[in-house]
């Protein structure tokens, strides 16, 4: 048996990927860049099993569903034909981070995966693969093996689409998420941007301004210009939701509350606090502020949501393995 235990933290895109040109590599339409997040995080732990004739899978400690587990068996085969190995795994993970909500589960569970398929099959492969294999899960996972700032670029094949980290964001950086509904939604990420590609008049002017944006954005960062990347980044995020409601049917991720958050975020940039909506595809808002200002942001949004709704979070690091100590206190059987 061999087993190996990694932690992935989710990211937010500041410019996103949205579209794909490729849908069995996971190529994007357009070159995206993300933090990641501290406070939320996948940990899995795989483990390959002669006496295994089939791949399980157990999430939050519940054995998944065969059309669940068929994902991660096809994404483990990647690793499995690298590694010339044929022997079944026992995957288990545990999401620090509500499933399929809009919080990027995704981008923090393949990346853990791709880092625990990694060791455990001793394939030691650098991160810039391991990125572009975590790219083959879900798109926003292959940003999530860096920390900090990190840029997906879309590449021109295959083989050259991968993520680089871009700056540690070690400077005064942090978000207050607003779980405004924590359910899983009703269209994934995967759907909605298929037919927003397919549909949408608004999704061309989406991808050529958005390798504008990126460039800009770059630029800000390296500078440390809040203000201006959190422009870009709101603006980004708000022409994305507008290439999807061009689609049709049209994909509106937005309720009532989500719009109230972006109002209180509105109210306190007029009082003078630097803070920028983002969202993804769900109705969560995710607020890009000074982390030193957090606290007095949680504050304001406290008067219309719930202490269980909003929470704080400085920058991530990138996948790091989980000690023997972790893989104890989950219960995972060692081997
Ligand atoms: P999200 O906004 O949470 O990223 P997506 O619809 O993009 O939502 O992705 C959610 C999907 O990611 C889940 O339905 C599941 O297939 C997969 N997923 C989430 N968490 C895990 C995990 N820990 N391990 C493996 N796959 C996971
Ligand atoms: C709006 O990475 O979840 O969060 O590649 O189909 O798995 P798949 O999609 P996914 O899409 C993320 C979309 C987004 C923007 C972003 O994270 O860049």
């Amino acid at each position: 048996m061999r087993q190996a235990a990694v932690r992935a933290h989710t990211n937010i895109a500041l410019i996103k990927y949205w579209g794909k040109r490729d849908e069995e590599y996971f190529l994007p339409m357009n070159s995206s860049l993300s933090l990641t997040l501290n406070e939320l995080y996948t940990d899995t732990c795989v483990t390959f099993d002669e006496t295994l004739e089939a791949d399980l899978f157990y999430l939050n400690g519940k054995q998944q569903s065969e059309q669940e587990t068929v994902k991660i068996s096809r994404f483990l085969d990647l690793f499995r034909k690298e590694a010339n190995l044929s022997v079944r795994a026992r995957v288990e993970s545990i999401n620090h981070v509500p499933t399929a909500a809009g919080l990027a589960s995704s981008a923090s569970a393949f990346a853990a995966l791709a880092g625990a398929a990694n060791l455990a099959t001793g394939l030691q492969l650098d991160d810039q693969t391991l990125s572009m294999f975590a790219r083959q899960g879900s798109g926003s996972a292959t940003r999530s093996i860096y920390g900090g700032f990190v840029e997906w670029n879309k590449g021109t094949s295959p083989t050259d689409s991968y993520a680089i980290p871009v700056d540690d964001a070690d400077w005064d950086i942090g978000m207050v998420i607003v779980a405004v509904n924590r359910s899983a939604k009703k269209v994934s990420s995967r759907v909605g941007m298929k037919q927003t590609v397919e549909t949408s008049p608004f999704y061309p002017s989406w991808v050529e301004t958005a390798e504008t944006d990126l460039q800009a954005i770059k630029e800000a960062i390296k500078e440390r210009d809040f203000q201006t990347m959190g422009e870009i980044a709101e603006h980004s995020a708000m022409k994305m939701h507008g290439s999807m409601l061009g689609a049709n049917p049209p994909i509106m991720y937005f309720e009532p509350n989500s719009i109230q958050a972006i109002q209180c975020v509105n109210r306190l940039r007029e009082q003078g606090v630097l803070c920028y909506v983002t969202m993804d595809a769900g109705p969560n808002v995710k607020v890009l502020c000074r982390l030193s200002q957090a606290k007095q942001i949680k504050e304001e949004l406290s008067k219309y949501f719930n202490e269980e709704q909003l929470l704080v979070t400085g920058p991530g690091e990138g996948i790091r393995e989980l000690t023997k100590e972790e893989v104890t206190a989950y219960g995972w059987k060692r081997s």
